[in-house]
């Protein structure tokens, strides 16, 4: 019989009620605590102001930036983007040195000249270094101007500017004395989009941060202005564009009323320099436009397309695009009409074109009646039409060949379509990852991929050089991060979920930082530069990534997630309809043998990566361990370089998992000192629900193997806590995002 159980709360009485009354306890005296703290400002955080606090700063650091922050000089005609970078500089000094900023004419020492060469007449003389390097690049540096030594913030458009001014922030509320401020950059990738799954019923698809923050109900007639402030944060990370609803599109966020609302939308988030994009239907022409058919090659939808592209362009002069999401999981496209997705594409295309639109078309297709493996019908689909898109199409293809996994090797596109603009789009949202609850630093996760080595042109031809364009030479290039942002207070439904919206944006930028040291600047920013607390909890985070792998799907296992909401592990489904919908397809564990064999003695998905990386993946002995069971299908008695047997490794990396959250826990127990009452609370209960759910994951799947394979557990390595029955019984009916 199936037991019904609400989510974790049940888990954790069952399980751990000891751990319960011992967490009743502290409570107590946190809240105790709390009465004396809340005097304090730092009590009252509450996540909503991000990584743009702006708290006082003190002692030298306060007089590092008191000696460049004490003035700003304005354009005299400042634009809108410039006139928002203005309000961020007055609203960030004031805040850092406890001021109020003057903006003034007048130039003066310790002051920042903001402005493009256009606005700001007096920055022609100093030859800066900004030709040549876009409209939005921008220049941080000291100069005399008038004989008074002076921070310049220049940008080649109000845009730059803007980034300017929030470089200097960043580095101003890291305590940077002006001496370290010189900096020119511009954005690597010119794309730079967070994709929400909203409904326009405000329920966000694979949503843990509450509902959409698009009210499209009181819109356009009441305006949240938590828009400007979202618009702000995006600006402060270079993020330009946002598609604002589901890819499982809607098709009456074409209509004329919801236009209107759109239009709202884009009116706030303009002055921080971000442009709004849609997620369209394709079958919109007969959905809401009347027409029989939405076939592409058909006169009458084509017409249909251009006058709704022409709508849209004179209620939004600068609109992004279409995002579309064709053929995939049911959704209509070009296949209903036997056309193909380059003439799918090719249709928006020549909609837009005229605008200076683009069509952002995803490669995440495959299907339910195809044999094929998988992983390999995208690149089985698309590949052959490279060339055929027009120019202002891109491809928007998955980080990996599957979905979203805590770790997939790269999706094969990368590197195999010379002709066509690749986009990539990463997971902000944690669908597969423990939701807004556990603690994964995603950074480590992308940096991974882009850095991923695809051999397309060679060695050292790497995923970051696809996506920005300097492989192939492409100028039309992008990147998306499927938002992890909601009505929660804190927009991401937990503290450190900030740091993947984070993140995403400074990798966007530049997809060959380093992880590590985006988390250090935004640990620096979201709560102290103290290093005492920034180098733990750097080490909390960067452990992270490694630490879901090995609790959930080690050694290359992947999709063992519980059906539908993918939360908890659910290795056995195998009762699916669709056959790729149950986790045993990804694992095909018997009595003799585990993994997928991608070689050429089973599907040859290894046929879609290039020399050396096809060889590589050929034999077990020359994969990497972490794509072990991705790519082989291998006995339990297999041995590992380690000496112990597949068997014993998968168990030993379920059981460092759980012990790495435990450690992640002691860490930021460790840290109360320097964090605000109400953010350490939440982190310490949500790491508790992580290791809790950790354990879940390791005795629910070492119980499931160890059956199915019929090996005894290793010496010493502790039995589940339940039976296997127990964890197949759980159901999570009212899981979030689904
Ligand atoms: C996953 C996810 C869906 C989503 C789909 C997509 O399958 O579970 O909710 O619609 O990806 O990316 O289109």
């Amino acid at each position: 019989m199936h037991k019904s159980v609400e989510r974790r709360g049940d888990l954790r009485d069952a399980n751990t009620g000891r751990a319960s009354r011992a967490r009743a306890g502290a409570h107590a005296l946190a809240i105790a605590l709390a009465g004396v703290l809340c005097a304090l400002p730092a009590a009252a955080e509450d996540g909503y102001d991000l990584w743009l606090r702006y708290v006082p700063l003190e002692g030298e650091a306060r007089a590092a930036v008191a000696a460049y922050g004490a003035a700003i000089v304005a354009p005299e005609r400042p634009g809108p983007l410039e006139r928002s970078a203005i309000t961020e500089l007055e609203r960030g000094f004031g805040g850092l040195l406890q001021t109020t900023v003057p903006v003034t004419s007048e130039f003066r020492p310790g002051a920042i000249v903001a402005g493009t060469l256009q606005s700001q007449p007096a920055l022609r003389q100093l030859s800066l270094p900004l030709e040549g390097r876009g409209e939005e690049a921008f220049h941080i540096g000291r100069y005399e101007i008038d004989g008074q030594p002076v921070t310049v913030v220049a940008g080649n458009s109000g845009r730059g500017v803007l980034y300017g001014a929030f470089a200097l922030l960043r580095q101003a509320q890291q305590g940077v004395p002006g001496t370290g401020l010189e900096s020119t950059d511009a954005p690597r990738i010119a794309l730079r989009l967070l994709n929400h799954w909203d409904n326009l019923d405000r329920y966000v698809e694979r949503g843990y941060a509450g509902q959409s923050i698009w009210d499209w109900w009181r819109l356009p007639g009441y305006v949240d202005p938590r828009y400007e402030d979202y618009a702000r944060a995006n600006a402060s990370i270079g993020i330009n564009g946002v598609v604002l609803n589901n890819v499982n599109a809607d098709a009456r966020i074409l209509t004329s009323a919801y236009l209107a609302k759109v239009e709202a939308i884009a009116d706030s988030l303009r002055p921080w320099g971000l442009r709004v994009y849609l997620s369209a239907r394709f079958s919109a022409p007969s959905e809401i436009g009347g027409l029989l058919t939405a076939d592409p090659l058909d006169a009458e939808v084509r017409r249909w397309w251009r006058a709704k592209a022409d709508e849209i362009y004179a209620r939004i002069p600068d609109f992004g695009g279409f995002l579309v999401k064709a053929n995939s999981e049911g959704q209509p496209g070009p296949q209903n009409y036997g056309r193909t997705h380059a003439d799918g594409a090719n249709l928006l295309a020549e909609a837009l074109a005229p605008h200076g639109g683009v069509v952002m078309w995803r490669a995440f297709v495959y299907s339910d009646t195809d044999p094929e493996d998988r992983v390999k019908q995208a690149y089985s689909e698309f590949v052959p039409l490279d060339g055929d898109f027009a120019d202002n199409v891109l491809v928007q293809v998955k980080n990996g060949p599957l979905d979203f996994q805590p770790r997939e090797p790269f999706h094969p596109l990368f590197g195999a379509m010379h002709a066509t603009p690749l986009m990539m789009e990463f997971q902000v949202t944690q669908e597969y990852l423990g939701f807004s609850t556990h603690l994964v630093y995603l950074g480590a996760l992308w940096e991974e991929v882009l850095d991923a080595d695809t051999y397309a042109r060679g060695p050292g031809t790497k995923v970051a050089d696809i996506i920005d364009g300097s492989l192939f030479g492409n100028e039309l290039t992008g990147i998306a991060g499927v938002a992890n942002i909601g009505t929660d207070r804190d927009w991401s439904g937990s503290p450190f979920g900030q740091a993947n919206w984070y993140a995403f944006g400074r990798l966007a930028w530049n997809p060959r930082q380093s992880s590590s040291d985006i988390a250090r600047e935004w640990l620096r920013m979201t709560f102290t530069r103290n290093p005492e607390f920034v180098e733990p909890a750097l080490g909390m985070m960067q452990a992270s990534r490694e630490a879901v792998v090995d609790y959930m799907t080690p050694l290359g296992l992947t999709h063992i997630m519980g059906t539908g909401h993918h939360y908890g592990p659910a290795p056995w489904v195998d009762d699916l309809d669709r056959p790729e919908w149950n986790p045993w397809y990804y694992h095909r564990a018997d009595a003799d043998a585990i993994g997928f064999d991608r070689t050429a003695s089973g599907s040859n998905a290894i046929a879609q990566y290039a020399d050396p990386l096809r060889k590589r993946f050929e034999s077990p002995a020359t994969t990497p361990q972490q794509y072990l069971l991705w790519f082989h299908r291998l006995p339990w008695d297999y041995r590992m370089p380690s000496g112990l047997t597949l068997w014993e490794a998968l168990v030993e990396h379920y059981d460092r998992g759980v012990a790495a959250v435990r450690q992640m826990r002691a860490t930021w127990d460790s840290l109360e000192a320097y964090v605000d009452e109400r953010r350490f609370r939440k982190v310490a209960d949500y790491l508790q629900i992580q290791l809790e759910e950790a354990t879940w994951w390791r005795d629910a799947c070492i119980a499931y193997f160890r059956h199915v394979s019929g090996r005894p557990l290793p010496d010493g390595v502790a039995p589940p806590a339940e039976s296997l029955d127990y964890y197949r019984s759980l159901e999570f009916p009212n899981a979030p995002g689904n």
